[in-house]
């Protein structure tokens, strides 16, 4: 077992607004090994933009230690930081305002290995071709402004910078949010292939469980600063133990119109709102007030981590059983509606029409390809 790369435990930020201090970051804990890829996943407000600024040292936390290396990051000199951002570096949310409007790619990209001392010319100039095809833009997108390129394109260049000093962790803040769907797919798949060349970590933040699963090994599933289940993505998606996680996973779109409409007969959760409203922390569920499978303790008692049945853990009062009132009311909804195979919409009509024996043979023998 290798001793993780990045390791946060308890971690807390509050911010104070005119007198009010709302824990924006309540107790988190999680890591990321070497190779690893975690994902963060959680509605807008939830917390993880506050994370990724508390790994970087950009936020002042209240309590707990991140560890980067082993080393606390959290109270680093300018030296100490410099060292950090070598080895983690951060691909925001908005390609177009991360990358400067008046440099030419090819600048933007030198631009770290200069400031970390690079002087020549030449090898810059390699590296920057190298990174280029690593994240297939051609060779001619040095010489053009970000203004010059598409949004997936803008993106490729800002996790090509990211990678530039062959950094060890990746942190990815919503990296496909400001991308339509074909450019998504195109980023997502490059940030695999990436990970697998270059035996990368990633911490990938978004709000969107089935693009977490597809990339991630491990999934943190946040609401409203706390963790509220973490496991394998394959186990955290596909059997949530909790019940907050089951509703992302049933709002999360489906390509398959029958699984959607079976989803909608089961989700008994009320539409989205702003969790930060329900931020108030302190002795209690802070999902509480959306949960449909809320009891009185859920009101009154934090609920601690704890396994579940598999590998992960979970924060729910009303784990497992929250998943038998779900089965309970999928039962009540009926089976999952399936359009009908059209050798059943044939059988139909032969019931529906009366017909000779011998005619009604004819008809079977047909639909089944006999030859008679
Ligand atoms: N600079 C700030 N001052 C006060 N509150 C903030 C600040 N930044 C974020 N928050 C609050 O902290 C909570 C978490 O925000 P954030 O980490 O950005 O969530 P996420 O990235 O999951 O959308 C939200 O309730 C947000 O309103
Ligand atoms: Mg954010």
């Amino acid at each position: 077992m290798t001793s993780p790369l990045l390791e946060i435990r308890g971690l807390s930020v509050e911010y104070r607004r005119r007198r009010t201090v709302s824990l924006a970051v309540d107790d988190v804990s999680l890591d990321v090994s070497p190779g690893e890829a975690v994902g963060v996943v959680g509605e807008s407000g939830s917390g993880k933009t506050t994370i990724t600024r508390a790994i970087l040292g950009l936020t002042a936390i209240r309590s707990g230690e991140v560890l980067f290396d082993g080393h606390d990051v959290t109270s680093l000199d300018f030296a100490g930081r410099r060292r950090l951002y070598r080895q983690a570096q951060l691909v925001f949310q908005d390609p177009y305002s991360s990358l400067n409007p008046s440099r030419t790619i090819g600048r933007t990209l030198a631009e770290p290995l200069r400031a970390y001392g690079e002087r020549d010319a030449g090898l810059v100039r390699t590296r920057v071709r190298e990174m280029l095809e690593r994240v297939q833009l051609p060779d001619g997108t040095a010489d053009r402004y970000p203004r010059e390129l598409s949004g997936g394109q803008r993106q490729r260049v800002a996790i090509a910078r990211a990678l530039m000093l062959s950094p060890r962790l990746v942190i990815l803040d919503e990296p496909l949010s400001a991308l339509d769907l074909s450019a998504q797919a195109q980023v997502l798949n490059l940030l695999r292939e990436l990970q697998a060349i270059a035996g990368l970590s990633y911490l990938f933040i978004s709000h969107d469980l089935e693009v977490v699963r597809y990339l991630c090994d491990r999934v943190v599933v946040m609401y409203a600063g706390r963790v509220m289940e973490t496991g394998p993505a394959g186990q955290v998606s596909g059997q949530s133990a909790h019940p907050y996680t089951h509703m992302l996973h049933q709002a999360s779109p489906s390509p398959d119109p029958r699984s959607q409409r079976r989803r909608h007969a089961t989700t008994a959760a009320p539409p989205l709102r702003d969790p930060a409203r329900h931020q108030a922390g302190g002795e209690r569920c802070n999902y509480a007030p959306r949960c449909p499978f809320a009891i009185s303790r859920c009101w009154t008692e934090r609920p601690v981590r704890r396994a579940d049945e598999g590998q992960g853990e979970v924060a729910c009062h009303r784990f497992p059983q929250w998943r038998d009132e779900i089965r309970l009311a999928a039962d009540a909804a009926g089976p999952p509606w399936a359009p009908p195979s059209p050798r059943a919409d044939l059988e139909a009509d032969l019931e529906a029409v009366v017909l000779e024996p011998g005619h009604r043979d004819g008809i079977e023998g047909a639909l089944h390809g006999e030859d008679r």
